[in-house]
């Protein structure tokens, strides 16, 4: 049987539940890939912290080059987060042949362009999943069942931090620094969470997802992107009051060649699908030329369902691999040059 060997960049709460899933489900993913999935290497600063996950059988390291030159290694998993060393980590594994899968929205929204190029002149692929979403397969439903379609609007909660934080405003009264202390304790927010706050997660996300859906490159600068920090549980209470729920959006529409993407917190009307997305549940709603409106939901951050999203990318790879493919044409692959982005 084939054996896909894979490394591991980033030992925190995704690292962890990666870790859990492939030891818990390692004999399903033999029978639904037909290879022997195993993790050789985990690579991070800190390998003495335990993780609650059992290591037996991996080797734990400092050095990032114990995953990055072992020829060994196909696959490698990026869940450091932010843009350096990720960056520099995911080009040196590319360079090296290595497939990789990453969660990094950030490090994918601001050196994306980079990073496919490298893969593409390498011949291998950038698989990223848990970037935007958590657990749902959003991305793969964009470059794959609804390929055929023309997307004009993309409307989402995609920042579990803060949909967590607004429906515990809503339903406790809770207070912002105490609710967002909670989130960071249960591993939704980010290293830095002002990122989650400030709106910046959700633009990257945002810029992901227009990509895909418009076949162009979304510079982040384009857009306009407003946090929840200073929504009060007042304001809340008010929305409640006239029927409405404060959701942090991501908006993204297509209209005569050109993009308008905004992120911002949103007033929503009780009655409408994204306005009952509660706590950590993120929303995405896509509307295509054929295939009409299409509503996607589920888990959005966290250890197990992010973990669900990265395995899935390997899980891909390995059937391919087996399959003696290297690299397919990926959706990222092609630029529409005449789409360009309002400004903000
Ligand atoms: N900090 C992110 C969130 C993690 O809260 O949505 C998942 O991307």
């Amino acid at each position: 049987m084939e054996e896909i060997k894979v490394g591991l960049l980033g030992f925190g709460t995704i690292g962890a539940g990666v870790v859990k899933l492939l030891k818990q489900n390692s004999a399903l993913l033999t029978e639904k890939t037909g290879a022997r999935i195993s993790l050789k290497t985990i690579i991070d600063l800190d390998v003495t912290t335990d993780r609650g996950v059992s290591t037996e059988g991996i080797t734990l390291s400092r050095n990032a080059d114990d995953v990055l030159t072992d020829p060994e290694i196909s696959v490698v998993i990026e869940l450091i987060g932010g843009y350096e060393p990720a960056r520099s980590f995911a080009l040196k594994a590319i360079a090296n042949g290595k497939h990789v899968v990453t969660a990094n929205k950030a490090l994918l929204a601001v050196h994306g362009e980079e990073i496919y190029a490298a893969a593409k002149k390498n011949n291998v692929e950038v698989l990223f999943e848990a970037a935007v979403g958590g657990g749902i397969p959003v991305l793969s439903a964009i470059k794959g069942n609804m390929a055929g379609n023309r997307f004009s609007t993309v409307l989402g909660i995609v920042n579990g931090t803060c949909n967590y934080i607004l429906t515990r405003m809503t339903q406790e009264g809770a207070d912002f620094a105490e609710v967002l202390k909670s989130a960071q304790e249960l591993g939704y927010a980010e290293a830095d969470p002002t990122f989650d706050i400030e709106g910046v997660d959700t633009a990257h996300k945002l810029c992901l997802l227009l990509s895909l859906c418009f076949g162009t490159r979304i510079d982040l600068k384009d857009v306009y992107s407003e946090g929840i920090t200073s929504i009060t549980s007042e304001d809340v209470d008010f929305a409640h009051t006239f029927g409405y729920r404060i959701k942090l959006l991501a908006i993204g529409k297509m209209d005569g060649g050109q993009i308008e993407a905004r992120v911002h917190p949103t007033m929503i009307p009780i009655d409408y699908p994204l306005a009952d997305v509660h706590g950590v549940f993120n929303a995405i709603r896509l509307t295509g030329d054929f295939v009409g409106p299409v509503m996607f939901y589920g888990r959005g951050a966290g250890m197990e369902a992010t973990a669900s999203a990265v395995v899935g990318d390997v899980v891909d790879l390995a059937r391919n691999l087996c399959a003696g493919i290297t690299r397919r044409c990926t959706p990222l692959g092609f630029l529409d040059e005449n789409v360009t982005t309002l400004p903000i």
